[in-house]
């Protein structure tokens, strides 16, 4: 559910007629919805309230400052992966009893950061991550509150680029070596076991592998309390599917009637980290039509917004949603819908069926609000977008388009150039 729709022809924003803004602000522009994001959050909140939980949106679907704060102050927490997630999570006003640390390549630094911050808990992916963080919290004469990231060896059904949770992968360590790396840890003056994680992919449309993923820890947790190590948070990190062409993903709330059961009788806190069911229908990607061409037969629809705007249909073969901003009843026409880099990877959509658009109409590409900016770059010297949050009948930048000295800023020129 989100609230882009049609009023007449017109696509609105909430209140607020998509095209007003565009011609405000130009193309192409990200718009996100206030209320979606809201309802989003609320539903998972609302789904786990009979249950101890953290919600920890992960920053990497869309780190945006006005959106994460946005989500702090409905009491949102944050799952990261960097230091410059924890720098935004914090400046945006999330208690750091609420962020969760992930990634299999945290650095020194990183790590003495989120400790000087007072985290609730590393996600710790080796043995060698786990001896580096004993050590840097010796250092500081503190415990650092750590999990595992265990590898349930879970098949998600998904693309295989944002599967996480097979035994080939790089993520976590494998559940049989799981007990022995608790072990280890206890044996450390200077970690404190708090948890298990796990995460096991992206864009999962059924219910099966989160509880599948779920057994497989509470078993664990049973393991390790029989050797007298108790665990209080049970992170079962993020994943839940949306909506792009036509999946029919679980609600938070179809998940959480299966997951609630299965802890009911224990004293866990439930962690969840999604990213994409927050944000990625809540913002979409609008685009303006620059040309039109016809080679060999085959229609291009050439728009300003290119694989460095919204890289996810070059990267992933993704599918999303292309409607008119403005409907028209023109013939239908079979279409590539191609951006301006210099790469034939850089589509949109490919053999899209559309009432053929004209020059200058604006397109709005839907689900574009998880991995839409968060994973856009400056590629072939493009100014990354704008961002816009429409709240009711009114609407607000929240990030400037930049501008060409954006694209030098921090650059240097060594004496013998100049
Ligand atoms: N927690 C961890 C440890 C993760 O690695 C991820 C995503 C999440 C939570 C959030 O997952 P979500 O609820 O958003 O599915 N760029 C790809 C998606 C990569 C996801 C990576 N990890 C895409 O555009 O589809």
């Amino acid at each position: 559910m989100h609230d882009f729709q049609y009023k007449k022809s017109e696509l609105y924003a909430e209140k607020v007629p998509v095209r007003k803004i565009a011609e405000e602000f130009g193309t192409p522009l990200y718009i996100y919805s206030h209320q979606t994001l809201v309802r989003h959050y609320t539903a998972f909140k609302n789904a786990f309230n009979g249950y101890p939980h953290i919600i920890c949106f992960a920053l990497k679907a869309n780190s945006n400052l006005s959106i994460l704060k946005l989500l702090a102050k409905e009491g949102c927490g944050a799952d990261v992966v960097s230091g410059g997630e924890l720098f935004l999570a914090i400046k945006a006003g999330v208690s750091a009893k609420k962020i969760v640390y992930a990634g299999v390549g945290k650095t020194g630094d990183e790590i003495r950061y989120a400790l000087k911050s007072g985290i609730l808990m590393f996600n710790i992916e080796s043995t060698d991550e786990l001896k580096a963080i004993n050590k840097i919290a010796g250092e500081s004469g503190i415990k650092a509150p750590i999990a595992f990231r265990v590898n349930p060896n879970i098949n998600a059904s998904t693309h295989p680029y944002i599967s996480t949770g097979l035994k080939k992968h790089k993520f976590g360590i494998p559940m049989e070596h799981a007990i022995e790396h608790y072990k280890l840890a206890r044996r450390m003056p200077h970690i404190d076991i708090m948890g298990i994680h796990c995460h096991i992919g992206s864009q999962i449309t059924k219910i099966s592998p989160f509880v599948e993923a779920l057994k497989k820890i509470l078993l664990l947790a049973k393991k390790l309390k029989y050797n007298d190590i108790n665990i209080k948070y049970l992170d079962i990190g993020g994943g839940l599917g949306i909506t792009y062409s036509n999946e029919v993903s679980p609600d938070p709330e179809d998940i959480a009637k299966e997951i609630i059961p299965l802890v009911r009788e224990n004293n866990f806190t439930l962690i969840l980290e999604p990213g994409r069911s927050i944000a990625g229908n809540a913002g979409i990607l609008v685009t303006k039509v620059l040309y039109l061409k016809n080679s060999h037969k085959k229609e291009f629809v050439i728009v300003d917004a290119g694989m460095n705007d919204l890289i996810r249909p070059s990267l992933y073969e993704a599918y999303h949603h292309i409607l008119p901003v403005k409907k028209n009843k023109r013939t239908e026409i079979l279409a590539d819908i191609v951006g301006p880099i210099c790469e034939s990877g850089d589509f949109i959509a490919r053999e899209r069926k559309l009432n053929a658009p004209a020059h200058r109409d604006l397109l709005a590409i839907m689900s574009a609000g998880a991995y839409g900016f968060s994973m856009s770059s400056n590629y072939n010297s493009r100014l990354r977008p704008a961002e816009i949050l429409v709240k009711g009948s009114e609407y607000f930048i929240i990030r400037e388009r930049e501008t060409y000295n954006d694209l030098i800023r921090g650059e240097k020129i060594p004496g013998f150039l100049k």
